[in-house]
């Protein structure tokens, strides 16, 4: 299949990957950077922010990225299936690209733990949906032992072509704002998208000298092992999506956030759910995990740990909120309910 849109199009020369590799594309990638002046006021001001919406992706998250490059090189290879474990968004983007491409998918997920929107999601993209009685971690280990003993290819972040692709969301900040930001916040689950970015911003600095940013990854305090320096055997977080407790790679996300002369912190489900309300009060609805960017971001500010002003600073917004509607009908105030007459409505008017 050649491609007229999305990463092999527009970045294929940046994607180091096998020759044999077929792109595909769903016209994934080139997300909006959405200016944010009042939500920078709300923080104190003196800076530009900017959201990357990334829930702008045919699956609705970042996971996109990273799936059609893996999905490409496996498909390429002759796999005829692909198999990973997942907290829900990287199932619904392995279920999409292997539909595309013609392939099978198993997704294994933590039961009970994955948003309702994502579940659906590889349903209905036609994967086999295993559920495990355990942790995305262990989820994790379990597709690791069968990669080993059958034949079918692992699209998890292990797989380094997923980090290929998703490398291209930084080449697009970079490219929209002319240079790379001072700081760039985002959440850190298994620990990826942050290893990923800073491949992109390297990588586009030693060809183009666009500079680097800081990076901040948030994790959810619940699921913190990055900030606690060791494994969380039982995580738990609203953010179910960063419900993570050994990230596969961890070491290379802390290696990325000293190298940029960042770090990785941890922020309460409170603020989490706060920074989540923030950006819908502007109009962009993200699930929980996505709005720790935002989250860290604001406490750090507030603790004065990074002082903004002057500054150009991306939050990462890894996901739609359609994918976890609970999120918000869970909190939701009772609805009222009134007989169909304009006397009943005009209580509710003002
Ligand atoms: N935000 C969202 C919405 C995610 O789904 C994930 C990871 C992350 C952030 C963290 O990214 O793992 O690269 O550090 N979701 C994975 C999944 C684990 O299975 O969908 P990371």
């Amino acid at each position: 299949m050649s491609t007229t849109c999305g990463l092999f199009a527009r970045y294929g020369a940046w994607l180091r990957v096998p020759a044999h590799t077929r792109p595909l594309s769903l016209c994934e990638g080139g997300t909006p950077l959405i200016p944010m002046p009042r939500l920078a006021q709300r923080l104190g001001g003196g800076f530009d922010l900017y959201v990357k919406f990334e829930g702008m992706n045919p699956t609705g998250s970042f996971k996109d990225r990273g799936l059609v490059v893996a999905v490409a090189e496996a498909w390429g290879r002759g796999a005829s299936a692909v198999i990973c474990a997942s907290t829900g968004n990287t199932a619904a983007a392995a279920a999409a690209y292997a539909a595309r491409a013609g392939l099978r998918a198993v997704v294994v997920i933590p039961q009970g733990k994955v948003a309702l929107g994502k579940l659906a999601a590889a349903l209905a993209y036609g994967a086999r949906v295993v559920q495990v009685q355990g942790s995305f971690d262990d989820a994790l280990r379990l597709v690791r032992q069968a990669v080993e003993r059958f034949p079918i290819a692992l699209v998890n972040s292990i797989n380094p072509y997923r980090l290929e692709g998703q490398k291209t969301a930084a080449f697009e900040i970079v490219d929209a704002l002319g240079r790379a930001p001072d700081w760039l916040a985002l959440p850190v689950g298994n620990a990826g998208n942050i290893t990923a970015y800073w491949m992109g911003f390297t990588e586009y600095h030693a060809q183009k000298g666009t500079g680097l940013p800081r990076l901040l990854g948030v994790q959810a305090q619940g699921a913190a092992p990055l900030v606690l320096g060791r494994p969380v055997p039982r995580p738990e977080t609203v953010a179910t999506a960063i419900r993570i407790g050994r990230p596969a790679r961890g070491e290379e996300a802390l290696e990325a956030a000293r190298a940029s002369r960042g770090r990785i912190i941890a922020v309460p489900d409170e603020a989490i759910l706060e920074a989540q309300h923030w950006l819908a009060q502007e109009g962009l609805w993200v699930e929980p995990a996505s709005a720790a960017g935002l989250a860290g971001l604001a406490a750090e500010i507030h603790a004065g740990r990074l002082d903004p002003r002057g500054k150009t600073i991306v939050v990462v917004c890894t996901g739609h909120g359609l994918k976890d509607p609970d999120a918000i009908l869970h909190r939701a105030p009772r609805l009222p309910s009134i007989p169909p007459t304009l006397q009943a409505l005009e209580p509710h008017l003002t």
